[in-house]
């Protein structure tokens, strides 16, 4: 319970309930929210008023059992003398909204930061799981600085198939795969999908949804343990109650956002990141918060701070294991453990409980080295992103983490060998093209071409797409070929394992050089000086550039929502973290 003490600091919501200045619009203010029961003692009191940014609906099934959770947050908040509001936040399910979910994080980014900055309150408890919540919940945080604080949802419990793990997501590509091989029919493919998702909770592989949670913990957002509990678990719970509890105290201290989010807590997420073989959305979700913030973080920044790092977690789609066996080899906090005892981690960032990231770690060492490998001994060495450049995009970039033996051997294994790809090029214009006519003889795909797809990017697929890690041709996976390279302006789900060349920048539909790619093109992709070329003469590519331009552009379908149209307008591309260009010079607003 705080005391008189902590409180003498006026709080931000005294504004709206005792302004001895403003004895009409107080009066206003307290009258309705006395209507459901609260009193004036309450209301008048100097007690923090806590917000509950609430993420999950039965619209967003990934976090639904946020709105039971709640409930334990609240009994936190008003342990601590602290007042509870519960609002919506705009609903994002990543398995569900079209065109893209993506398109919606920024929706939900504006929401959030007006109600945030617009209403009566101290502090707010971000709920968090499906892929975006985390991204748009603490952009917007960071926008208005208030004391924040992330509680993650945490995953669903390990999904089975006869006897083996099926992860939620990746068992998607196999079922695909195996179905396309004529390995199984339409009734066992739905059965196998679904049992990825035996229970309430996000994505239970690192894809997207792991992977932002993990990573609002490495940035010190959450409090320690947080994000690796599964959703059913009582941990998690207790969890929402301690949240609920710490936010009140981070009111007094006046803990904020800015005091956290710094340019070490981001270097220490890209560190986790690789160390987790952490999705290839997040460089462009931690990229906006740190835009938000104020931090710089170029996206070159991801291989130069990232590449090195070794795997460390087991876990699908770069591994083995699901959800439930990272929380009990020891979540978040032993990865961070096993890097701190190499030196890679910021020890001193500052984290929400008000100790640090070293503190709290510590003593967080591994319970199971199959899950939670040795730094000495990876699961892969040098598993972070590269960042490619050249005249096909300005940066596009390769999660190696889930890269193939088989791949790894033949093109990153010896940086004294030449690393090049180089092939013919087959050219799809978004997801519809690339599904008409993949299986078409007439592009003559073998085992040497590198598959492109374009108008997949924040502009030319609104919010971008998921879709750059193709599949082969039926007859080539028939034949034992599982993968071609894939390169894109789109992204791909962090559940995938495809080593895809993804986010590329500036998209077709901006005049990136993807636009001009012809199929049956030559492209040389150069994974030791990390480029990607076209190999075409500059005259030539001068002479397609003048008839593209001749011809209007890139073309791309018309929007169908009025916000389609208005993020089209505005929205920077995916190296620059897919924000909104008008957005990021309101920084810090509570103070302003
Ligand atoms: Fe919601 Fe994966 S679809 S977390
Ligand atoms: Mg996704």
């Amino acid at each position: 319970m705080l005391t008189m003490t902590d409180r003498q600091r006026r709080l931000r919501s005294q504004a709206w309930f005792d302004d001895p200045g403003n004895l009409d619009m107080s009066a206003l203010h307290i009258e309705r929210y006395m209507n459901w029961g609260l009193t004036r003692e309450e209301l008048q009191s100097g007690r923090p008023i806590i917000g509950i940014a609430q993420t999950g609906s039965d619209l967003v099934p990934c976090n639904r059992h946020h709105l039971e959770l709640a409930e334990r947050t609240r009994e936190g908040i008003r342990e601590m003398g602290g007042i509870a509001l519960e609002f919506p936040v705009h609903p994002l399910q990543e398995s569900a909204k079209r065109p893209a979910p993506a398109l919606d994080r920024n929706l939900a980014y504006l929401g959030l930061v007006e109600v945030l900055y617009g209403y009566p309150l101290d502090a707010v408890v971000l709920t968090t799981g499906c892929d975006k919540t985390m991204p748009a919940c603490l952009m917007a945080a960071a926008t208005v600085n208030i004391p924040a604080i992330v509680l993650s949802g945490g995953p669903m419990l390990n999904g089975w198939y006869k006897g083996e793990r099926t992860g939620s997501g990746t068992i998607v590509w196999k079922a695909r795969e195996l179905f396309a091989a004529g390995e199984i029919d339409e009734e066992t493919y739905v059965e196998l999908v679904a049992s990825a998702a035996p229970s309430p909770g996000h994505c239970n592989t690192m894809g997207t949804a792991s992977t932002m949670n993990a990573l609002a913990e490495a940035l010190g957002m959450s409090l320690p343990g947080c994000a690796a509990i599964p959703a059913p678990y009582r941990e998690r719970a207790r969890m929402a109650y301690q949240t609920g509890r710490r936010i009140v105290e981070m009111v007094a201290e006046d803990l904020k956002p800015s005091d956290i989010l710094t340019r070490e807590a981001f270097e220490n997420a890209i560190v986790v990141n690789s160390a987790i073989g952490g999705s290839s959305n997040a460089p462009i979700h931690i990229g906006a918060i740190a835009q938000h913030i104020g931090v710089e973080l170029p996206l070159d920044e991801w291989q130069r701070i990232g590449h090195e790092v070794p795997l460390l977690l087991n876990m699908q789609p770069a591994g083995e294991y699901l959800g439930e066996e990272f929380f009990r080899a020891g979540g978040v906090p032993a990865v961070v453990h096993e890097l701190m005892e190499h030196g890679l981690i910021h020890t001193e960032a500052l984290t929400v409980n008000g100790a640090t990231i070293g503190e709290n770690c510590r003593t967080a060492a591994a319970t199971d080295r199959d899950v939670i490998a040795r730094y000495d001994a990876p699961l892969v060495d040098n598993a972070g992103f590269l960042v490619l450049h050249g005249n096909l995009f300005d940066s596009a970039v390769m999660k190696t983490s889930v890269i193939s033996d088989e791949f790894r051997e033949r093109y990153l294994s010896d940086p004294a060998e030449p690393n090049v790809l180089q092939g013919r090029a087959i050219v799809f214009d978004g997801p519809e093209d690339y599904h008409a006519r993949i299986d078409d003889p007439e592009l003559m795909i073998d085992e040497n071409c590198l598959l492109f797809i374009r108008g997949a990017g924040p502009i030319g697929f609104p919010g971008a797409a998921e879709v750059v890690n193709m599949q082969p041709p039926a007859e080539l996976i028939k034949r034992g070929v599982h993968s071609l390279p894939c390169i894109g302006d789109g992204r791909q789900s962090g559940t995938s394992g495809s080593p895809s060349i993804l986010n590329a920048s500036p998209e077709a539909a901006a005049g990136g050089g993807l636009a001009i790619l012809q199929t049956g093109d030559t492209v040389r992709i150069d994974l030791n000086s990390c480029t990607a070329d076209v190999l075409v003469p500059d005259e030539e590519l001068a002479e397609r550039r003048r008839a593209l331009d001749a011809a209007g552009g890139f073309s791309f379908p018309a929007s169908q929502t009025p916000w389609q149209e208005i993020q089209r307008s505005m929205v920077e591309q995916l190296g620059d973290g897919m924000v909104l260009g008008p957005a990021v010079k309101y920084q810090r607003v509570s103070q302003t």
